[in-house]
Formats: structure tokens, sequence, C-alpha cells
């Protein structure tokens, strides 16, 4: 008898495991990692995008950009037919279920934030809307600030479709928190999925999804109200770059204390449970797409409130100026930089990724030829796209020993692995003055102060 139940138990577990078809609107790092994540464990996958070339460069299996282990992904889904990306947003409507909006969300010049993207996806998710009988849910993920999908984009797509939210199409705020480089692996295991709902139906359909993609490996779940949502990703990434701030500014202190060393004071702290070791690395400071952009937007939204934006200031201030300390470091050895040779090792906000925006190398590339320095640059991912902001105006060296050859400084400033294993000797070998500056902590300062003239950020001998 207890067999029967287990078994009729197991049927009706089948028959309600209904596969969501599933579609992004935007595929650039989120989207299309979401997308080929989705579509690894079975979901049908259609993703929209207005860009042709990278439409087809997706259709042949393959990531428009450098992600670890996302290349893979796509490629598997696209040959078992579970991921397509198309340039007709109908199709992305159509025959999907729920669809995500995964566009991005640029400043404006002042700052604030920019939704020409956002709605530009709305009036197009609309117009299919119009047109498709079922329920639909439209799941917000970009990062908007908070009252946004209330005033913005539930009246876009309530008027392109002409129909009524909470009634024939749901909807949802979905921040998203996966970092670059380790991109699938935050998909597969986030810390916690935070649902903004506009009423119960959508809110109950998005955790539904959830939890048969994850299924007992369901995160933590907080269901809450759409600006609630919102504001949790802006909190989320304003405490980050506060944490790395208030690090650099530890760091900063060290650097004028005869002894000190910023990783010992970070490491010590980072064991008090109420402090944590994750974002006290000190370095050359942080970037990305997201830190920058997301900090001002959010000082921005709380100046029009009247609100106090004192961390906010304070974060970016000393997140502006770190990787000018860098140069600092230089003239200390230097003097003028007029005319010395600099060799940056690193390029991309950070190892793994090809991504430069905001990164801090553009800030100390422009500071050092401000100083009138020449400067070679190398990176393992990233050459292309620095070669288009700063064109002949640097060189570009094939490896990092070629980079450090005959110059007078090399600067760390991301920290790849590849970096990692260069032993003091090559410097001393290869460099006209052998003068490493460390912007990320990669060597241990005794070992190569012995052979170097060593400055890292944090560390005072
Ligand atoms: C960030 C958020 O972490 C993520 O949740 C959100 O979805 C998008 O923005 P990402 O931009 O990929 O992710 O980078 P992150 O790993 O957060 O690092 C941001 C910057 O801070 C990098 O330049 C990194 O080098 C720097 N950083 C980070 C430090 O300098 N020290 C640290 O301890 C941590």
């Amino acid at each position: 008898m207890g067999g029967l139940k287990v078994y009729i138990q197991h049927v009706f577990k089948v028959l309600d495991m209904k596969m969501y078809a599933i579609s992004f609107f935007g595929l650039g790092r989120v989207g299309l990692t979401m997308a080929a994540c989705f579509a690894s464990r079975d979901f049908r996958v259609i993703g929209f995008d207005v860009n042709e070339e990278k439409v087809k460069i997706i259709n042949r299996g393959k990531a428009p950009f450098f992600e670890p282990e996302l290349d893979v992904l796509v490629k598997d889904s696209v040959e078992k037919g579970l991921l397509r990306a198309t340039t007709n947003p109908s199709e992305a409507i159509l025959n999907a279920d729920l669809t995500f909006i995964t566009v991005g969300t640029p400043s404006a010049p002042d700052g604030s934030i920019d939704l020409r993207y956002v709605k530009s996806a709305l009036a197009l998710i609309g117009e299919s809307l119009r047109h498709k009988e079922n329920w639909h849910l439209v799941v917000l993920k970009s990062t908007v600030v908070p009252t946004t999908t209330e005033r913005v984009v539930k009246p876009i797509i309530e008027e392109v479709s002409s129909k009524r939210c909470g009634y024939s199409f749901g909807l949802c705020v979905n921040p998203e928190f996966l970092r670059e480089g380790s991109a699938v692996r935050d998909v597969f295991k986030p810390d916690r999925i935070i649902i903004g709902e506009f009423d119960k139906r959508s809110g109950d359909t998005l955790e539904d999804f959830y939890g048969k993609f994850y299924g007992e490996e369901t995160p933590p779940t907080i269901r809450t109200t759409p600006v609630n949502a919102e504001l949790i990703k802006y909190a989320s990434n304003a405490f980050l770059a506060m944490k790395v701030s208030f690090i650099n500014m530890i760091a900063n202190l060290c650097q004028k204390l005869p002894g000190a060393d910023v990783n010992v004071v970070a490491e010590a702290i980072g064991l008090d449970k109420r402090i944590g070791s994750l974002f006290l690395k000190a370095g050359a400071g942080g970037g990305g797409p997201c830190f920058g952009k997301d900090l001002a937007a959010l000082k921005k939204f709380a100046e029009s409130l009247g609100a106090s934006t004192s961390l906010i200031d304070a974060t970016i201030q000393v997140n502006e100026q770190q990787p000018l300390n860098l140069i600092k470091l230089a003239e200390k050895h230097l003097g003028n930089l007029k005319g010395k040779r600099i060799a940056i090792l690193g390029l991309s906000f950070k190892p793994n990724t090809d991504d430069i925006t905001d990164a801090p190398s553009i800030k100390l590339v422009r500071g050092l030829l401000d100083e009138g320095a020449e400067i070679t640059v190398y990176d393992p991912k990233t050459m292309e796209n620095f070669r288009g902001l700063f064109g002949n105006s640097i060189k570009y060296a094939f490896d990092a020993t070629s980079c450090i050859k005959g110059a007078d400084c090399a600067i760390i400033v991301t920290e790849w692995k590849e970096f990692k294993n260069i032993p003091p000797e090559i410097f001393l070998e290869l460099m006209r003055t052998p003068l490493l500056i460390e912007g990320r902590r990669i060597y241990p300062p005794k070992e190569y102060s012995k052979h170097l003239k060593f400055e890292a950020i944090g560390y005072s001998p």
C-alpha cells in the first residue's frame, strides 16, 4: 500500500513538472549567461537581441565575449536545439511563457540611470503581447532605480499591449547578482533569489520556475514588493563597493605606517563574523559595468528624494583616487615620469573577463599619459578592447615578459593567474630599472623586495 502511495505521488510530481519556455530580451553578459544556464537544464530558451552579428555568433554555438565555461554551455545548448537567438521580438514572446528583460541600464551624462534600452525592450514586448492570448510573465532583471518598475515599466507594457498588469500579464522585478568571471557558477549557485512581485500569481509563477530549475538546491527566496527588490540590488552593490573602498582607505593608511600590512589587517578583521572576509582585498580599486554606474545612479536617485548620500560619496571618492595612488608610488622612486617607460600588467577590471568597463587600468593609463610616461600594456584577454580606447598613444605587448622588457617600472593592475608565476629574477633581468609596483598584492612582499625595488598597495616595510 505504501509503495502504491509513493508511485502515485511520483506520477503527480511528473505531471506537475511543467517545463517553462523562457525568453530573454538582451543577450549581454547577464542575459546570455542565464539563457545558456537555463537551456543546459532542458528549458527551451529563445534570446532576442537587436544586434544581428551577436545573434549569428550565438546561433553558431559561440559566446560573443569571454566568460569562463560559457562557450561550452552555449555550444551544447544550441546543438541540442534548446537555445536559439533571434532578432524577431514577437518570436521571443509568442513562444515563451516567461520573459526576462536583461538589457543594459547605463549612466546618463549626469550619472542618473539611462532607461533607453529598457524602454525600447518594453515597447517590443508590449507590441508582441498585444497579439498573445495566454497570460505571460515579464520579469525585469535589468538594474533599475526604485519605483521604475511601477512608474515606467508597467505603464509602457500596459499602454503598448492594451492589456492590464495582474490580469493578462504578470510582472516581477528579479535582480541579478552574478559576477563576471564566475557568472556561470553564480547562476547555478546564487546566495539568494529576490522576487519583487506585482501580484501573487506573478510571484508564484517565478518561484515555481526557480524551484524547477534549482530543485533541491533552491536558494533562500525573498518575496517582496517591486520597490524593495529594486533597492536590494543597489544596496548590495553599494555595500560591496563600500567594503572595497573601506579597505583601500585602510591600505592607504598602512602605506604611511612602517611595519603595517593591509593584508594582515584584512584577514584579521574578516575573521569577525560581523565583518566577514570577502570583499576586503585592497588594491587598485574596483571597476566593471556595475559598481560605478550603480553608485552614481543610487546617488542621483537619493538626492532626488533629498536623502543623504554621504557614504556613497566617500565610496566613490576613494575609488576614483585609488588607481592614481599607483602613480604616486612610481614617482616616489622615479621622480618625474616624463619619458619613463612604464609596463602595465593587466587591463580588465578583474581577472577572468575581457571587460574593461570602468577599469582602474583606464584611469591609471590616462594619468600616466598626462605625466608624459611611455606606456606598454599587456593583458591575456582584452588587448583589442584597450586598443579601441587608447589607439597608438601606448604600445601593446604580446606577453608579460615582452611588456616588462626595458621598462623603468612595472605595475600589476589585474591579478591574472599567469602574472603570479613571474619570479623576481625575471623582472630583475628584463627591466631597465627593476621597480615593481604591486596593485593587487599577488607577490609576497618580503621575498620580492629582497631582489627588486618593490612597492605594494597597503604595505609598508
Ligand atoms: C558586481 C557585483 O558583485 C554583482 O553582484 C553584480 O551583479 C554586478 O556587479 P562584478 O562587476 O562582476 O559584480 O565584479 P565584482 O566581483 O563585484 O568586483 C568589482 C570590482 O571590485 C572589481 O574591479 C574587483 O577587482 C574589485 N574588488 C572586489 C576589489 O578590489 N577588492 C575586493 O575585495 C573585491
